[in-house]
């Protein structure tokens, strides 16, 4: 296949798509080398001093990896410096993010998680980087956390690095879902996966089995149908569960299949789940409805959640449609 960049994909392949400028091909390409950088601190983990924990707890309550952070820092410091934005979210910062103003200010705003699987890290398996783009809803000034809590469905762009055994990069930017892996030798995202489809229907369901006993009664019957033959496809799906949310997804989506991740009550604080809505669940939703997938939190389409909390979790159900719909018509009866 020719080599084809994300640039050219773009502004050549995609020119219909509003996104199809120069300036976001300069954020996007600021992301990626961001991504590059971690792609090599992550390829080399095992040799420097990078493993295991920092010491301190996250905003969510987790146990900060050395990785977290340096994929954290590295995402801050080059964003902050794209010129493009007007403010960021991290799952790792429990606030907004400043573009200091000796900086060129833009009318985007940029959420992510740095780095999603972060229990994988030591085992050498597959994690990666998701991001979320709005753009401002102000003309200008400062940057309100109102501009920045908006529904799912309006993300200008979404998508996901993934470090495994090859580094790729998904996005979509509203006209389809692209695929692009890293050529190390040329240190080029070349496109590799172009219009990506997710299969109608899948054979393998992604869930954390092991909190059954802290499932409501809808979501053990749900996990039941996967698991049993009483579902669409007349016998039991495969369970495949990396823990890794975007390796999970990601073989989903080329291969079919749903990612659940229901509510429990392990912990009163955390009713709605562990996943977040805003660098989690919105991007990966915007993609896979771009696939011809779906994405909910069990009542409702993820991307059309109102936000009401920067690092709000939701429940999450998301891959091949008919799976999706399966799940969730447990839950419909409920008030
Ligand atoms: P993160 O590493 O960004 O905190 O995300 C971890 C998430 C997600 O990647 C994965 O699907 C999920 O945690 C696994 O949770 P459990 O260990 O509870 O199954
Ligand atoms: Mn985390
Ligand atoms: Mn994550
Ligand atoms: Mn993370």
């Amino acid at each position: 296949m020719r080599q084809i960049t994300v640039t050219e994909h773009l502004l050549v392949h995609q020119k219909a798509s509003p996104m199809a400028t120069g300036r976001f091909t300069r954020l996007l390409n600021e992301l990626i080398l961001a991504a590059k950088i971690i792609s090599r601190e992550v390829n080399k983990a095992g040799l420097v001093n990078v493993l295991g924990l920092t010491g301190d707890t996250n905003v969510q309550g987790e146990e900060v990896q050395k990785l977290d952070e340096l994929a954290n820092s590295i995402l801050i410091y080059r964003m902050q410096r794209a010129g493009f934005l007007c403010a960021m979210a991290s799952e790792e910062n429990a606030d907004l993010i400043e573009i200091p103003s000796k900086f060129a200010q833009g009318d985007y705003i940029l959420l992510f998680d740095p780095l999603d699987g972060s229990s994988n890290i030591d085992v050498n398996v597959s994690i990666g980087t998701i991001f979320s783009i709005f753009r401002r809803t102000r003309e200008n000034g400062p940057v309100y956390m109102e501009e920045v809590l908006q529904k799912g469905e309006n993300q200008v762009a979404a998508g996901y690095f993934i470090y495994g055994s090859s580094t790729m990069m998904v996005y979509t930017t509203g006209s389809g879902v692209h695929g692009f892996t890293l050529d190390p030798s040329v240190g080029e995202f070349l496109l590799s996966h172009p219009n990506i489809k997710t299969p109608e229907q899948g054979k393998v369901y992604s869930v954390n089995e092991s909190y059954w006993d802290y499932w409501d009664k809808p979501t053990q019957e749900c996990v039941n149908a996967f698991k049993s033959s009483n579902n669409r496809r007349g016998k039991p799906y495969s369970l495949r569960y990396i823990g890794s949310l975007v390796s999970d997804f990601h073989r989903n989506l080329l291969s079919g299949g749903i990612f659940m991740y229901p509510k429990d009550n392990r912990d009163p604080k955390k009713t709605s789940g562990k996943l977040r809505l805003m660098c989690e669940a919105n991007p990966l939703a915007y993609v896979v409805e771009q696939a011809g997938g779906a994405a909910s939190d069990g009542q409702r389409r993820i991307l059309e959640i109102d936000p009401h909390e920067l690092h709000q979790r939701v429940p999450l159900f998301i891959g091949s449609k008919n799976d999706v719909e399966q799940a969730v018509s447990f839950y419909r009866d409920q008030d």
